[in-house]
């Protein structure tokens, strides 16, 4: 059993992820916890060249392909970081992990999503989030936040209203299945109250204080 705690951050793109594991981050550590910060895919210099290769809109990439991609950036990061983190006793925060997969790739490439559990299992050997906090907001909304952003839209991002409204649909349906794990938080709110409802999320966790 692994000392550390393993708390990762979904939803769908523009949801706020990345903006709210900055913050959550910035918060912990004022309160002295030792943060480790990461994202998927990346978080370690292979996995981020697999990161820049899955998300190339000029890449033609099949869907198992796609998969496969993801689960072995994963796989190196649990290996290399995740794993020894966890095992010194670290707080480590993800910006998506599995449950992206069973998403995008189970539901929204109609992989399936036991399929892409079981490729899974065998890249992380098992390791599951002691925490998920899931960030709810429709895909309009979180399309009308990255377009703010201004940032051009990778490859998954280029993807139609049909595939985002599946990915939405199987996040809702991960979190009915395991409600203890995913906490859904309303996305749809302001920066602070997104961070104070993930804080109250992880309380039993993480001791306010
Ligand atoms: N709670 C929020 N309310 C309004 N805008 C937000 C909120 N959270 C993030 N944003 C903005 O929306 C855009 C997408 O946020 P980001 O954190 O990059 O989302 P994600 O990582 O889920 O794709 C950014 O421009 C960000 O500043
Ligand atoms: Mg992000």
């Amino acid at each position: 059993m692994p000392a550390g705690t393993l708390v990762t951050i979904e939803g769908l793109d523009g949801a706020g992820k990345t903006t709210l594991a900055a913050a959550l981050a910035q918060e912990l550590r004022q309160r002295g916890r030792d943060v480790l910060l990461l994202r998927e895919p990346g978080g370690v210099p292979v996995s981020e060249r697999i990161r820049e290769l899955v998300k190339d809109p000029r890449a033609e990439v099949a869907p198992r392909t796609e998969a496969l991609l993801y689960a072995a950036a994963r796989a190196q990061l649990v290996s290399e970081v995740l794993t020894p983190a966890l095992e010194s006793g670290r707080l480590v925060l993800l910006d998506r992990f599995l449950d992206s997969s069973l998403a995008y790739q189970g539901a929204g490439r109609g992989l399936g999503v036991q399929q892409i559990r079981d490729i899974n299992l065998f890249a992380t050997g098992g390791l599951t989030p002691d925490r998920t906090l899931l960030l709810l907001i429709s895909p309009q909304a979180g399309r009308a936040r990255q377009d703010d952003r201004g940032q051009e839209p990778d490859r998954l991002e280029r993807e139609d209203g049909d595939f985002f409204a599946a990915v939405a649909d199987a996040y809702d349906a991960l979190a009915a299945q395991e409600p203890r794990r995913i906490r859904v938080i309303d996305a749809r709110r302001e920066p602070a109250a997104v961070l104070d409802q993930a804080l109250a999320a992880l309380a039993d966790l993480i001791p306010p204080g």
